[in-house]
């Protein structure tokens, strides 16, 4: 396991995630909440992002790093990601140190996703990027993720929500149905967004052959 607290002694103490909104002088609207991305969930996401062994999967907010060491189990993949929230890192870093091999290939960073979205690690290894954040902050995030997106192989999935300044690089869906009853942004595991940039063989695909097939809800 491989738990790194930046050089920012605020992000040593457990804080929460409103208050790192505050510390970050960004409102708490600007910051997820912390909500699980459930196992089936995740399974989807393997198949809608193609999640290889030879894949380096990015949780911009990893909570409590299930979903990464659900990656790691399920595809030998290796994992990277940063979460603001003291609590969450914690259990978090005790999760990985619990899982033996598959925990040892998930690094985990304790840092704010824009700092973290700047390190050579980001920049250089991630291949699947993996977002599950309120609209504010995806908005503020494009950017980053259209320029990760020139890298040859590099993927985005958005839990939840769609990214609209990537919305012409949207390559699948996964379509999540009625919204949840009680209206909670992350309740409904179902919608996914995969965006990658369209390789050759889309292009020449014949007319008449769907190029966005639908990836169907398990
Ligand atoms: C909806 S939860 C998703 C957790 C995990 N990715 C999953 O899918 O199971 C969003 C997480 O992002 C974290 N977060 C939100 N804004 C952040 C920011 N600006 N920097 C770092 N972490 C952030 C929250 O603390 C929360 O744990």
């Amino acid at each position: 396991m491989q738990s790194t607290c930046a050089n920012n002694p605020q992000l040593s103490s457990a804080l929460g995630t409103a208050e790192w909104a505050v510390l970050a002088g960004s409102g708490d609207r600007s910051f997820a909440p912390f909500v699980v991305t459930i196992d089936a969930q995740c399974d989807r996401i393997v198949a809608l992002a193609s999640v290889t062994r030879d894949d380096v999967v990015c949780d911009l907010g990893f909570g409590d790093a299930s979903f990464l060491l659900n990656m790691a189990a399920q595809t030998g993949c290796r994992c990277i990601g940063c979460e603001v929230n003291g609590d969450l890192v914690a259990a978090a870093a005790d999760r990985v140190a619990g899982a033996g091999e598959v925990g040892s290939r998930v690094a985990l960073t304790q840092e704010l996703i824009s700092t973290f979205v700047e390190s050579a690690a980001f920049l250089e290894s991630a291949t699947v990027i993996y977002v599950a954040l309120v609209p504010s902050t995806m908005a503020e995030l494009e950017p980053v993720l259209l320029a990760a997106l020139e890298r040859p192989g590099v993927r985005v999935v958005s839990q939840r929500f769609e990214a609209s300044g990537l919305a012409a690089l949207l390559a699948r869906s996964i379509d999540g149905g009625a919204a949840s009853p009680e209206g909670s942004y992350f309740s409904d595991g179902g919608s996914a967004f995969l965006y990658e940039r369209a390789v050759a063989a889309a292009a020449a695909l014949p007319l008449g052959v769907p190029a966005v097939p639908a990836v169907a809800a398990a």
